[in-house]
């Protein structure tokens, strides 16, 4: 898959190859980026992040992102990353962005 994921974690920013169908907090776990998360299942929000750049390119929120998140901050681009699964190639910038 062409493209490029570029994953702004706590300390640590890595420029990854994206694949297609993974998540983006399996992105972040794979090669070592220290994302926050605790449920991988979209309801702690601690991978919450804000799209810098490509939310086009992920796949249309899940519906625990729509319970968790409000329509506003999808709308401004901000995604769980344990939900979030890449579905077409391009360039990607996600920055791990937590309430706290
Ligand atoms: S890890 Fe809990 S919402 Fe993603």
């Amino acid at each position: 898959m062409d493209g490029l994921l570029i994953l702004k974690g706590k300390t640590v920013t890595k420029e990854v190859q994206p694949q297609q169908g993974s998540t983006l907090l399996e992105h972040a776990l794979k090669h070592g980026v220290d994302w926050q998360n605790l449920c991988t299942r979209g309801t702690c929000a601690r991978c919450r992040c804000y799209m810098e750049a490509g939310a086009e390119l992920l796949e249309a929120p899940t519906k625990a992102e729509e319970r968790r998140l409000d329509p506003e901050e999808l709308e401004e681009g901000y995604r769980l990353a344990c939900q979030a699964i890449i579905k077409t190639p391009g360039i990607l910038i996600a920055l791990n962005k937590t309430y706290f």
